[in-house]
């Protein structure tokens, strides 16, 4: 078993973070969303993993994950010069896949379980294709599968008007290589890309066997913001423990569950768990509520903030009240303390900003 992940794409859902920063590398708590994917991968014992990259964004991905050596597998990183969906990426990849079967893993994908239980399942009874399914209120949004009375697959389509139910494709497969033939036989869809549902469909007119499951715990598509800001909430609620390695004065308190690096330091300020704070961040004067993320050189002085996510080197200043957002890395939200009061701003493309 070999494993495909995807990080490539354009992440145009997260602009303006992704106008410099891949949206696979864009963390939750703490931690860019591919290490959790990795973090899987490597729990289902699959050593050779092929990442598919873009001209884009492919350095930043390497950098991010290496050799591979930090979860004990081999990586090989792929080209996809350009965006032309997910059934080309298995094209692209075809060399590095030859005749195994394979899990393909989209990259901003983040799932409560991994799949080592599907793995299992995918080698004992050998369909051509295990995919997961997930009660969603948006279906219109993603692939979406027809279920017949008996619980199989009738039919599977991609981003439905009409949707014939709310179970959508999660971004987790496990193929064989029957999946190679499927997808020669396919056109690109209405959005000029080949889609890995329709390739899965064409193995059901073949008369292959594709197999389903409905994926317990929950699943996060992260390209947006507001699922961005509720994995953060998710992973923080389950993963964090307190670990406390900065330094935290005497006038600070901390209740509930709080992650401190090291070189952080916390001056006369009221944290409010679960929180995770990344190294060499400065916090004084300040609360700082649940659900918060604060990535490593972060400066916050006199501010009130709550469940948000600030990403490396942002400063944040003299803000009452500062929730539900997404700040960049290197931004700063400070407050104007001379007599004439406005807004003065200089922000990204694509930005918003609610005042
Ligand atoms: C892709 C797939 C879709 C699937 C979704 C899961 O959508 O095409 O079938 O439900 O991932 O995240 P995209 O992210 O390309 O919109």
């Amino acid at each position: 078993m070999k494993a495909l992940i995807l990080s490539g794409g354009k992440g145009t859902r997260l602009r303006p973070l992704t106008h410099t920063m891949a949206k696979q590398l864009v963390p939750v708590a703490g931690k860019p969303i591919l290490g959790y994917v990795l973090d899987h991968i490597a729990e289902a014992e699959i050593r050779d993993v092929g990442v598919i990259i873009s001209p884009e964004t492919g350095e930043e991905v390497r950098r991010y994950l290496g050799t591979g050596r930090r979860w004990g597998v081999k990586i090989k990183y792929i080209l996809q010069e350009e965006p032309l969906g997910l059934a080309h990426a298995v094209v692209t990849a075809r060399d590095f896949l030859g005749e195994s079967n394979f899990v393909m893993y989209l990259g901003d994908n983040l799932l409560r379980y991994g799949v080592k239980g599907a793995r299992k399942r995918f080698e004992t009874e050998r369909p051509d294709a295990l995919i997961y399914l997930k009660e969603v209120d948006n279906p219109k949004q993603f692939g979406v599968a027809e279920l017949k009375k008996d619980g199989s697959i009738k039919r599977l389509i991609e981003k439905p008007s009409r949707p014939p139910s709310n179970l959508a494709l999660v971004g987790v497969y496990i193929f064989s290589n029957r999946i190679h033939e499927a997808i020669a036989r396919i056109k690109p869809s209405r959005r000029g890309e080949l889609e890995i549902t329709d390739a899965i469909q064409e193995l059901i007119n073949m008369g292959y066997t594709v197999k389903s499951e409905i994926l317990d715990g929950w699943w996060l598509d992260t390209g947006k913001k507001d699922d961005l800001l509720q994995a953060n909430t998710i992973v923080l609620d389950e993963y964090i423990t307190t670990s406390i390695k900065g330094r935290v004065d005497a006038a600070s308190d901390i209740v509930g569950r709080v992650d401190i690096m090291s070189g952080t330091k916390i001056k006369n300020s009221r944290l409010r768990g679960p929180i995770k704070i990344g190294r060499n961040t400065v916090i004084e004067n300040s609360f700082i509520g649940p659900y918060t993320s604060i990535g490593e050189g972060v400066e916050i002085r006199d501010s009130v903030i709550e469940h948000a996510v600030i990403l490396d080197n942002a400063v944040i200043q003299g803000i009452e009240r500062l929730e539900d957002s997404l700040i960049g890395r290197g931004a700063r939200v400070v407050k104007n303390r001379s007599q004439h009061k406005a807004y003065r701003l200089m922000i990204g493309d694509d930005t918003v900003v609610e005042v």
